[in-house]
């Protein structure tokens, strides 16, 4: 079964091929770059950059398959979340696709798609516990199987990749900040400045507002005072709040749901520190399936499209055979 998939919900615009779970192409066109200038995404060029992409990218993805379209079984796409005008570029390409070699069209999820790159190099061991943080979601969800997905907490405000951003700008970072935050809090004292724990409490839900505003105001107090701040510092400081709260939060679920596998998705599962943390929690908790994504697999991209496409598929017919 050769499966393409789409992935455009943001400002990538990324094609895969995969032929029974075995991963043919993953090209991804990034637009970093373009929205670097304006210190972050904006949506309508975004999506005007997608439509001068998505034809070398789909060029690009065949050539390196060495397949045909016309051998293609099945077009995927991520449906939702993501930005609207960059959602309609990708369901209008892979629907033009299906309509052309006459195949079924797959609308799927974005945050169920990364949670599913962790599946590409590795097997999942049902129930699985998925930290999904990514530039939009900050979610803790039970998957039983990859037609059943529950979220036991989210975000109230902003997620943990846009407070990253966030505050990376106020420190005079580029775009996206998060990765030079995690960069500088290699050679930084976390324990140099006091920030607040987000949402600490009993619930697995999460705030990232007050962390946001807490360091901002500590950058701004500091320039008012003509102190100054150290980056290295602010950035190990900022990052050992951020992720703490996600490891106290994950003890407890672990405990509660006593899941097979432990794993961490979304672009912020790129870092450094959320890495580490999680597979200490998986040693702590003795889960042998604990899995780290590959790099290429964290921030979007059209394999973990594909692989949750091909895992859907395998389910769905097993249990037809049933
Ligand atoms: O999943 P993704 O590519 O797009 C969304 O679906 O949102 O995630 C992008 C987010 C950005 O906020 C970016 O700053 C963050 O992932 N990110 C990181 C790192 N690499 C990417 N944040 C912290 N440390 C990193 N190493
Ligand atoms: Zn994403």
């Amino acid at each position: 079964m050769k499966i393409l998939a789409i992935e455009s919900s943001c400002d990538e615009f990324a094609i895969a091929i995969m032929d029974d779970g075995k991963l043919l192409c993953n090209v991804i066109s990034s637009q970093i770059d373009q929205h670097k200038e304006y210190g972050g995404v904006v949506p309508e060029l975004a999506a005007r950059l997608h439509l001068q992409n998505s034809g070398w990218v789909l060029r690009e993805a065949l050539e390196q398959s060495k397949i045909n379209i016309e051998d293609i079984d099945m077009v995927a796409y991520t449906a939702k979340p993501g930005l609207i005008g960059s959602l309609i570029i990708g369901k209008v390409v892979a629907e033009t696709i299906a309509m052309y070699i006459n195949k079924p069209l797959v609308p799927l999820d974005h945050i169920e798609g990364h949670i599913y790159g962790a599946a590409i190099d590795h097997n999942f061991e049902y129930p699985v516990l998925a930290m999904v943080v990514s530039g939009g979601h900050t979610q803790i969800e039970i998957v039983n199987s990859p037609m059943d997905f529950k979220i036991i907490g989210a975000t109230e405000d902003d997620a943990i990749g846009e407070c990253y951003d966030k505050v990376a700008r106020v420190m005079g970072l580029e775009y996206p900040g998060g990765p030079l935050i995690d960069k500088l809090a290699q050679t930084g004292n976390p324990e140099r400045y006091k920030l607040p724990l987000a949402k600490n409490d009993d619930s697995y839900d999460f705030s990232y507002s007050g962390l946001k505003t807490a360091t901002i105001n500590l950058i701004h107090n500091a320039e008012q005072k003509g102190e100054e701040i150290n980056k290295n510092d602010l950035a190990a400081s900022f990052q050992k709040s951020a992720i703490e709260i996600i490891k106290i939060k994950l003890n407890r679920a672990i405990e509660q749901y006593r899941p097979k596998t432990l794993t961490v998705a979304g672009g912020v599962s790129a870092n450094s520190l959320m890495r580490k943390t999680i597979l200490e929690l998986g040693k702590d908790h003795n889960i042998k399936n604990t899995i780290i994504p590959e790099m290429s697999y964290c921030t979007d991209n059209g394999a973990m499209i594909a692989k949750l496409c091909y895992e859907k598929e395998m389910f769905q017919n097993k249990n037809k055979i049933r």
